[in-house]
């Protein structure tokens, strides 16, 4: 087996998709090997045990939930095997703070593995809104991408990797989940709350085949099955072709809004390698 490029991501709306995948095809591109892509949004493919080996580079991403990398996904990346291969650690966040999530990344991949020699937190549109870094990540951010590639594939072909992860700027320790809180700048308990699916809904099966907790029932996808867990990942709502999910909660919706009031200005993109 030759040396191989995986991009490798969870993406409910897609941001993290295209910066990993960006990431990884200039990786390829730069070192001339091969790339392969593993996307573990679907909970389908996080039963499937990943192991890699030292000849492979996976650059790895996930969105940042509550300051974090995702909690439903810990106990899936913390089975994922290094065995040696080089980590790129990638975060997405919606304009507000990416806090703690690339640190908690790069160390899941040191404590699996891998070696973190390269990372990156880039801003993705807000999950949650269609005017929160509308457009992230935009050209400019796709070049500090270009730029993250074309460092991490300089210290691959030079071989000079470190024997330490790559520092990234965070708190450390981690610091605690960040408390969603409403206009009035109380919190507010958003953890049970899930889209409301509306009359111009056509049964079309899309957000079911979407959602990462497979939580829609496919046959009737107004109503949810298993334990009908919503991480607000924003897939259904975001990807329904009728805009037929929506929410009502007062809290989720007050969040939301002091969200755009109060992170409007535009975040910038961090590298580190
Ligand atoms: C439950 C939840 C919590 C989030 N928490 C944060 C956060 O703490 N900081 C932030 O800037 N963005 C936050 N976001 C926004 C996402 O990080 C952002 O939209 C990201 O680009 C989504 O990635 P994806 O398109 O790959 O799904 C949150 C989104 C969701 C769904
Ligand atoms: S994607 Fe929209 S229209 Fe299709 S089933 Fe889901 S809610 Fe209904
Ligand atoms: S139901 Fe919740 S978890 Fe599933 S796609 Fe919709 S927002 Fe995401």
């Amino acid at each position: 087996m030759g040396k191989k490029v995986w991009a490798m991501f969870f993406s409910g709306t897609g941001t993290t998709e295209k910066v990993v995948t960006a990431i990884s095809a200039d990786i390829a591109a730069a070192t001339g090997f091969e790339m392969e892509t593993f996307n573990f949004t679907q909970p389908k493919n996080r039963l499937i045990p990943k192991e890699f080996t030292c000849e492979d580079i996976v650059v790895l991403g996930t969105p940042v939930y509550a300051g974090r990398v995702p909690n439903v996904l810990l106990k899936y990346l913390n089975s994922v095997k290094g065995n040696g291969a080089i980590g790129i650690p990638v975060v997405l966040f919606g304009n507000r703070s990416y806090d703690d999530a690339l640190m908690e990344l790069r160390n899941i991949m040191a404590d699996t593995g891998f070696k973190p020699i390269a990372a990156g937190a880039f801003v993705g549109a807000h999950a949650f809104s269609y005017t929160l870094a509308k457009g992230r990540p935009n050209s400019e951010d796709m070049e500090k991408a270009s730029l993250l590639a074309q460092k991490a594939a300089e210290k691959i072909k030079s071989g000079s990797l470190g024997n330490v992860p790559v520092f990234v700027k965070c708190n450390d320790p981690i610091g605690p989940y960040y408390t969603p809180r409403g206009l009035d700048g109380n919190p507010v308990q958003i953890l049970k709350v899930r889209p409301l699916t509306n009359d111009k809904c056509d049964n079309c099966g899309i957000c079911a085949a979407l959602c990462p907790m497979g939580s829609i029932d496919p046959l009737n996808c107004k109503e949810y099955i298993g334990k009908g867990i919503c991480i607000k990942c924003g897939a259904c709502v975001k990807k329904c072709p009728k805009g037929a999910k929506y929410y009502t909660d007062e809290g989720y919706l007050s969040h939301k809004a002091a969200l755009e009031k109060n992170f409007s200005r535009p975040a910038e993109v961090e590298i580190f390698y």
